[in-house]
């Protein structure tokens, strides 16, 4: 049987559009986030997130025909991402996820995800 992916099944390159722009709002106003970012303009690394999220959920593979593997950990090694940095990530994230308004389910899976993913990029052990 022919099965939809999960890309396809919140809207396709459209819903992941939305996602990234509305998360990268809030990265922009971030005063902890935003001089992570090396360069000034934030539509490169938005673009970047976009087409990796977009092959991550069974969309288009652009993201590694244009960067190869991602190595999501590795390439976050030169930034400093502990607890704080962890969760304002997330905040931005979950703002992004809320303004989508996906059927409960769907946004539930993609929410897990990036709760996940976000743990696994913190690098840096601080003291609880
Ligand atoms: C790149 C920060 C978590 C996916 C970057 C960059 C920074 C950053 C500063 C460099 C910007 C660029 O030039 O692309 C953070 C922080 C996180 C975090 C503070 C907090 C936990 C995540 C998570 C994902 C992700 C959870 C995936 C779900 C990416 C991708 C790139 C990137 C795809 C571009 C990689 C490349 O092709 O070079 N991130 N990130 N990040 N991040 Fe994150």
């Amino acid at each position: 049987p022919v099965r939809m992916t999960f890309y396809e099944a919140v809207g396709g390159e459209e819903t992941f559009t939305r996602l990234v722009r509305r998360f990268y709002e809030g990265v922009a106003d971030d005063p902890v986030l935003r001089p992570m970012y090396p360069e000034e303009d934030l539509g490169p690394a938005e673009e970047r997130l976009r087409l990796f999220l977009i092959q991550y959920w069974g969309g288009p593979r652009t993201y590694n025909e244009q960067r190869g593997h991602p190595r999501l950990r590795m390439r976050h090694v030169p930034f400093r991402i502990g607890a704080a940095e962890r969760d304002l990530w997330l905040k931005h994230m979950r703002a992004a996820v809320d303004s989508l308004d996906l059927h409960e389910a769907l946004e539930r899976q993609l929410w897990e995800y990036m709760v996940m993913a976000a743990h696994s990029m913190v690098n840096v052990q601080e003291d609880a």
